[in-house]
């Protein structure tokens, strides 16, 4: 056998190389290609099919041979560190993430009440408190400032804060230990404990809202649900961690990106300024353009004949997201950031039954932070040359440790 027929044989490994960053792997577009599903080796040593055409991916995150189901043995990039994380963490409740039909539909349904775009705009006013509050601190601080620890981070902690209802005087051991969970410089140890001390407060506030059911998410979903079949404690505890959890570094990183992504581009800064309704249509570009979450991942359950493969029962599927977001076959010149293209169909928020239960929260902390953050710092810059910007990609999601920005 030749060596070139060999090369072909071995997996590849994965995650694929990055030269350009914040921008996705160059490779996807030669993969979507000409070998748009592959066998790919993980760095957990594991073995697993990239699918990076965004038909495929739509189609697989539909199909129900495809499961979400965590605890599989070959659920496809399980690391050490992350997987005792989330032990400490969903220890009592299964997350929703996990959960296959018919078990996720339940409670799904219990808190997709509480993420209507009405909910959702009548928390407007809030959100905008939030941001102008540490623009005035950053401001008065005076330049320069670290756009992660001083805003990006602080916008998805406050609103969880004011979401799931915690009291005034828990808030800042709260955000405390969310930020360790966040922030570059926690030791894993730091992580850990932070999460242990986040699920016990998480218990804790839980059975307070039982005891006394406030007017917020989790005292809400109590007086709404405490009787029915499908409640109880742990599921309840359960969906504050996957709030937690979900809307964190995910609203960090798209803050992070779409700040650099905004300031490499002066004339879409120029056009929000005199035409301020055009920052809905840019978030989406910023969403579809950036790999915010470049990939997602299944297993698949029984065997799915796709694009001339056969993925077998028991394999683990990486969908790539930020290449999907790419597909000329759907987006027309997919490579080129069009602030005014305002197309809501790209995958960043994922597709199917778990598609990204805070994507209307995400949006308008997103509209309401770019949309601040240029009109009140109008010559803000990088403080670095983008080359020195201290990029934290993993294989699954592209975001910023630091970013110095100055005015
Ligand atoms: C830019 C910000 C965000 C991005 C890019 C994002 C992305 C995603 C993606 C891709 C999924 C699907 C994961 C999968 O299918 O495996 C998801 C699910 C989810 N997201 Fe988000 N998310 C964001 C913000 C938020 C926010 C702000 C919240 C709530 C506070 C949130 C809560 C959730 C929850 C609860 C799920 C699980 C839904 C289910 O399994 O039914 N996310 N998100």
């Amino acid at each position: 056998m030749s060596e070139t027929t060999l090369e072909c044989q071995r997996p590849r490994p994965f995650p694929l190389e990055r030269t350009s960053v914040p921008e996705p792997a160059g490779d996807y577009r030669r993969l979507r290609a000409e070998q748009p599903i592959i066998k790919v080796s993980l760095p957990t040593e594991q073995e697993a099919w990239l699918v990076t055409r965004y038909s495929d991916v739509r189609a697989l995150l539909i199909d129900e041979r495809i499961s979400a189901d965590r605890s599989h043995p070959n659920f496809p990039l399980r690391r050490p560190v992350q997987s005792v994380l989330r032990k400490g963490f969903s220890a009592q409740a299964k997350s929703l993430l996990a959960l296959d039909l018919p078990e996720h539909t339940a409670p799904r349904r219990m808190l997709a009440n509480e993420f209507t775009l009405r909910r959702i705009n009548e928390l407007r006013p809030v959100i905008q408190k939030i941001v102008d509050d540490r623009i005035d601190e950053m401001l008065a601080a005076g330049p320069p400032a670290d756009l992660i620890s001083d805003l990006a981070t602080q916008v998805p902690s406050r609103m969880i804060c004011e979401l799931l209802g915690v009291p005034l005087e828990s808030r800042e051991f709260f955000q405390d230990r969310t930020l360790t969970l966040q922030l570059p410089g926690s030791t894993p140890e730091q992580q850990l404990q932070a999460a242990d001390d986040l699920a016990r407060f998480l218990d804790e506030l839980v059975t307070e809202k039982e005891r006394e059911p406030s007017d917020d998410v989790l005292g809400r979903l109590v007086l709404r649900n405490r009787d029915t079949e499908v409640y109880t404690h742990d599921l309840l505890v359960g969906m504050a961690q996957n709030l937690l959890i979900g809307g964190h570094e995910t609203t960090i990183n798209a803050i992070a990106l779409g700040t650099i992504g905004l300031l490499q581009r002066p004339d879409v800064i120029a056009e929000l300024q005199s035409d301020p309704d055009m920052i809905v249509a840019t978030v989406e570009e910023i969403l579809r353009y950036y790999p915010i979450f470049d990939v997602m991942v299944r297993v698949a359950k029984e065997d799915i004949e796709i694009g001339g493969v056969t993925i077998k029962a028991g394999d683990g599927v990486v969908l790539a997201l930020g290449s999907c977001n790419r597909d000329e076959e759907r987006f027309a010149d997919g490579d080129t950031f069009d602030a005014r293209r305002g197309d809501r169909q790209h995958v960043t928020f994922g597709y199917g039954i778990h598609q990204c239960l805070g994507q209307n929260l995400a949006r308008v902390e997103l509209e309401i932070v770019f949309a601040t953050l240029f009109r009140r710092i109008p010559t803000l810059r990088l403080a670095v040359d983008l080359d020195e910007v201290p990029f934290k990609v993993t294989s699954t999601i592209t975001g910023v440790f630091r970013l110095p920005v100055t005015w």
